[in-house]
């Protein structure tokens, strides 16, 4: 979604502004702009397109802008279509203030209605335009009261103008008063600040930043912040100066490099072995007295005694893998486990319980949905004086310095390193990966599985790198001869059942997210009752049947398709039944608990197939954003 990056110092902002930019592609976005100041002749020169970033560079086609001060913006359409016209940055009626924001201001037709009244003409349709009208109105009044042209007038300016803004917002702003100045502020939108000597970078996300520096410091939620070449002043949302100890950036939070791979997608999907690694490194430790293997989180798990439910919170694949979770709670830890889409979380949320565990889940940690509904969460139960209600809350993401990292205290870093294509993959297995381990304490704490029972799930676990190295390059290859068969199909049909049915849910997203070609998963036993009115030749069925306790029902669903002419793949080990299948893709057999981690791994390179072979941005679809930073 929208990305920003603003930038003061000694260094010509242009190129610094365009490779920030590029940095903040992944995030998805559909125009682009910059505006940069020169302190000399305080003209600010804006430069807009449509489309990609590279429209940009080649319509500024190393024209020679002067400037060490500037603010680039990639756009994500919410209000107003991907055009030139409102394209970011947006500038008031003098041309003396430049302003990039992501988010979405609430109230903007009021507060347009009212300037419109005192003759202000707007040349957009967005909701951002109204903040240099109204910054300009703010000074204009300012300076009735004889405050100086400077970055500390501009501070006063924009802090007044955003007590008017409902909603959610990351914005920078330049002003030709005050050339060497930046003022940024966010609520609910993140925003950080880069430490470069005698300069400063701001931006959406560390990896804008990590080219210029490695030191950061997050502005935390309301705050606004003023930056110049000399330093910069933060303020809460009572006017209090805030002082706090820069960190360092990690080196995951640096590298965006493709390596060989022709998109991020692929490489993401190779790197899974790794990701599986690291997790393992990270949060599985063996206990010296009994040398068993255990799940080592962050936080003490002695919570867990009292915790009688859990929910969870999540949208899109992040949904996905909660729904994998909540399987794993109820049936392997006996802990009855709800899933909300966030967006719905928050305006129907379920009746309140006692002693309830509330699981946050979002890769980017940023998911605005996500991020209010948790709030909501923390406060409706911290309103009731008992402690049953209290809140107990876990994130799981791959963000710890974002907005949910901040807002919850017990944190499971999925450590998957930065993942660019859009479609969530790595980040996907290391969130399951997650709830394998949250199930496996559970189970501990409740005493609901035998130590052997506990032991064998956790040596599946370590056996995974070297399977999913072997599944992925045994599937690149094969997936690709069927995305070569499949590529113009219209509509696909994923069947799964019980801890697979939400993996036929995932591999239905991945592939109408970048193939564009419908898709619909369903549990494998809901066929009969709709879907299976779709089925003919023209309708593939991808049916995920593990060994276990439903296989031979999947199977007798996956007959059904068939006699209706329906070509068939099968995600299965090679075994009896599965020969019913036009095209097997094979999965090595395993318990049926990890099935999940290794069927998701064809399903995902069918889709980056399929797309890749139709000629798609297979790394940034139309109309889908990394990090959804609006509701
Ligand atoms: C967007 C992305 C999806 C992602 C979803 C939730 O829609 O395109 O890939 O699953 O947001 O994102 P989160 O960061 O909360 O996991």
């Amino acid at each position: 979604m929208c990305g920003i990056v603003a930038v003061t110092g000694y260094k010509k902002a242009l190129p610094l502004l365009l490779n920030g930019l590029e940095k903040l592609e992944y995030r998805g976005y559909d125009s682009a702009g910059i505006a940069v100041i020169n302190s000399e002749t305080k003209n600010i020169t804006c430069n807009k397109t449509e489309g990609k970033l590279k429209n940009l560079i080649n319509n500024l086609n190393d024209k020679n802008i002067p400037g060490t001060v500037g603010i680039g913006h990639t756009r994500w359409a919410t209000h107003g279509k991907p055009e030139v016209k409102n394209a970011h940055p947006h500038v008031d009626s003098t041309g003396t203030i430049a302003v990039v924001q992501n988010g979405i201001i609430e109230n903007f037709q009021d507060l347009k209605n009212k300037l419109e009244k005192e003759d202000i003409i707007f040349k957009s349709d967005t909701d951002t335009e109204v903040i240099p009208h109204l910054i300009q109105r703010e000074l204009n009044t300012l300076s009735k009261l004889k405050l100086e042209n400077n970055g500390s007038t501009l501070l006063v300016a924009v802090r007044n103008v955003i007590s008017d803004l409902e909603g959610s917002y990351a914005l920078a702003v330049l002003w030709s008063g005050a050339p060497t100045s930046l003022v940024v502020a966010r609520k609910q939108a993140p925003l950080i600040i880069g430490l470069g000597e005698g300069e400063f970078i701001c931006a959406s996300d560390t990896p804008a930043i990590a080219n210029f520096t490695n030191i950061i410091l997050p502005m935390e939620d309301e705050e606004i912040a003023l930056l110049t070449p000399l330093g910069i002043e933060i303020y809460d949302s009572n006017n209090e100066r805030q002082y706090r100890n820069p960190v360092s950036l990690k080196v995951s939070e640096q590298i965006i490099d493709k390596m060989n791979f022709k998109h991020f997608m692929l490489k993401e999907i190779y790197d899974q072995p790794e990701t599986a690694k690291n997790w393992l490194e990270n949060y599985l430790i063996k206990n010296s007295e009994n040398g068993r293997y255990q799940i080592n989180y962050p936080f003490d798990t002695d919570f867990f005694e009292e915790i009688e439910r859990v929910d969870i919170i999540a949208c899109g694949t992040s949904k996905h893998a909660a729904m994998v979770g909540s399987f794993l709670l109820e049936q392997f830890s006996g802990i009855p486990t709800n899933v909300y889409f966030a967006s719905e979380f928050r305006y129907s949320p379920p009746p309140l319980l006692p002693n309830t565990l509330t699981i946050g889940v979002t890769q980017s940690g940023e998911t605005a949905d996500t991020i209010a509904a948790m709030d909501m969460e923390i406060k409706r139960r911290s309103s009731i004086d008992d402690k049953k209600f209290k809140p107990n809350l876990i994130a799981i993401t791959n963000r710890k310095e974002s907005s949910i990292g901040r807002q919850v205290s017990k944190i499971i870093d999925i450590c998957a390193g930065i993942e660019v294509g859009v479609a969530a993959t790595k980040t996907f297995f290391a969130q399951l990966l997650s709830f394998y381990g949250l199930a496996i304490n559970f189970a501990q704490v409740k005493g609901t599985k035998s130590s052997n029972e506990i032991d064998q799930l956790i040596s599946e676990l370590i056996n995974l790198p070297p399977l999913l190295e072997a599944l992925i390059d045994k599937h690149n290859e094969s997936s690709k001869k069927l995305a070569h068969d499949f590529f113009n199909i219209k509509d696909v049909i994923f069947l799964g059942r019980g801890i697979n049915y939400p993996i036929a849910l995932e591999g239905a997203l991945k592939l109408k997210e970048i193939s564009y070609i419908h898709a619909a998963g369903y549990p494998a036993g809901e066929m009969k009752h709709g879907p299976i009115a779709l089925l003919d030749k023209k309708v593939p069925v991808i049916s995920i049947a593990s060994p276990g306790e439903v296989f031979d029902k999947v199977i007798s669903n996956a007959q059904e398709a068939k006699a209706r002419d329906s070509y068939l793949i099968g995600i299965a080990p090679e075994c009896n039944g599965t020969e019913i299948f036009d095209c097997l893709m094979q999965i090595p057999s395993s318990n049926e608990w990890v099935t999940p981690l290794l069927n998701i791994i064809p399903l995902q390179l069918l889709s980056y197939h399929i797309a890749a072979h139709r000629g798609l941005d297979v790394d940034q679809p139309r109309n889908l954003a990394k990090s959804v930073t609006v509701e």
